[in-house]
C-alpha cells in the first residue's frame, strides 16, 4: 500500500471546505493505483469524462476513517456504469481496496470521498469506442453542503429548469454530466436561495440539484418516487430505513408544488448535505423548521453514524 504523510488538522464537522480555524490540509487523490497530493493529480485533455461528461461518480462520506454505506455506493456506481455501457476494469474487491487505501492516507479522519470513473482518453469525436481504458480516481477532502442553511433552515425555489427524464438522461444514472441540475442551481443563486427544487416534465416534484427531498403531511413522511425523476439517494434510503425503525409512517408519493407550499415540514437529504431542514419554498413559510419529525430523524441519523462508523468525528 502506498502511504502519504497525514495530519489531523482539518476543521470541525459542519464547516465548509473554506471555513475553520486550522489551515485546511491538502486533499489527497488515489489515481489509478497511486496516491498523490490531489493538486498533482490530473487527467488528459482527451479524457471523455472532461470532453463529454462521459463517466460516473459517487460522493461518499467517511467518519473515523470508515466509509458510510460503502456497499450501497459501490452498487450504485456499478449500476450507473452498466447503464452507460462503461465496463469497469476493477471489481468490487479492488474498488473497496482502493477506498481503504485512500482512507488510510487521508489527511483528515472524517470527510468526503469523491470516487470518479471517466471513460478515459480517446479521440476528439464523441464515440466512446475510441477510449481504451477508463480512469479511476478517488479524492479525499472535505465537502459540507448547505452549511449555513442547516441552522436557519434552507430557502428553496422551484426552478423553471425541468429535471431531464428517463427519455433523455435517466436521473438514476449518477453521471459526470450535471448540467441539468447546474442550470437549476444557477436559478437558485440568482434568487438568493440555498437550493432549487426541480420538477419533471409533468410538473411533479423530483429532487433538489444535489439532494433528495422529503415533506411531512399529516404526520406522514413523503418523498417523490425515484421514477418521477430523482437519483435513488443513499441518504434518502437511510432516512426511510430510520423512519421504519422509529415507527414513523413513510412512503414514496408523487408530489406537486402545492404539497411543498402547504407541508408541515420539509427537509433535504444528501451525502454532502446530510439532513437539512427547509424554512421556505418560493417565499411560503413552512409549518415548522426544524420540525419534530426532522429532529427525531436527524438524531437517529447521527446515532446510526456512531453505530456504523464508531462514533462521531
Ligand atoms: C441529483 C442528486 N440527487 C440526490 C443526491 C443525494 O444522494 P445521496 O444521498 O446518495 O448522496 C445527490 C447526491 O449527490 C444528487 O447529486
Amino acid at each position: 500500500m502506498t502511504t502519504l504523510a497525514t495530519t489531523e488538522t482539518r476543521g470541525m464537522p459542519g464547516e465548509s471546505a473554506s471555513a475553520g480555524h486550522a489551515p485546511a490540509a491538502p486533499a489527497i487523490c488515489w489515481m489509478n493505483g497511486r496516491l498523490m497530493p490531489a493538486a498533482e493529480a490530473s487527467v488528459s485533455v482527451f479524457d471523455h469524462g472532461l470532453l463529454y461528461g462521459d463517466g460516473v461518480f459517487e460522493g461518499i462520506r467517511f467518519y473515523q476513517r470508515r466509509a458510510f454505506r460503502l456497499e450501497a455506493h459501490l452498487e450504485r456506481l456499478a449500476q450507473s456504469a452498466r447503464a452507460l455501457a462503461l465496463s469497469l476494469p476493477w471489481d468490487r474487491a479492488a474498488l473497496t481496496q482502493a477506498v481503504a487505501e485512500t482512507l488510510a492516507a487521508a489527511p483528515m479522519a472524517s470527510g468526503y470521498l469523491r470516487l470518479v470513473v471517466t471513460r478515459g482518453e480517446g479521440a476528439l469525436g464523441i464515440d466512446p469506442r475510441s477510449c481504451r481504458q477508463p480512469n479511476l480516481f478517488i479524492i479525499a477532502d472535505r465537502l459540507d453542503a448547505l452549511v449555513e442553511a442547516r441552522g436557519r433552515g434552507a430557502r428553496l425555489i422551484i426552478a423553471a429548469t425541468r429535471r431531464l427524464g428517463a427519455d433523455g438522461l435517466d436521473p438514476r444514472i449518477k453521471s459526470l454530466n450535471y448540467l441539468n441540475p447546474i442550470l437549476a442551481r444557477l436559478e437558485a443563486n440568482r434568487a438568493g436561495a440555498d437550493e432549487a427544487v426541480m420538477l419533471n416534465a409533468a410538473g411533479r416534484v423530483t429532487e433538489g440539484s444535489a439532494d433528495n427531498l422529503f415533506i411531512v403531511q399529516d404526520g406522514r413522511l413523503l418523498t417523490p418516487p425515484a421514477s418521477d425523476g430523482a437519483l435513488a439517494g443513499i441518504t434518502r434510503a437511510v432516512v426511510l430505513e430510520l423512519a421504519a425503525a422509529l415507527g414513523i409512517a413513510a412512503r414514496e408519493q408523487p408530489l406537486t408544488p402545492y404539497d411543498l407550499y402547504t407541508a408541515d415540514e420539509c427537509f433535504l437529504t444528501g451525502t454532502a448535505a446530510e439532513l437539512v431542514p427547509v424554512a421556505d419554498v418560493d417565499g411560503r413559510l413552512l409549518g415548522r423548521c426544524p420540525g419534530p419529525l426532522f429532529t427525531r430523524l436527524d438524531r437517529a441519523f447521527r446515532a446510526l453514524i456512531d453505530r456504523e462508523c464508531g462514533g462521531p468525528p
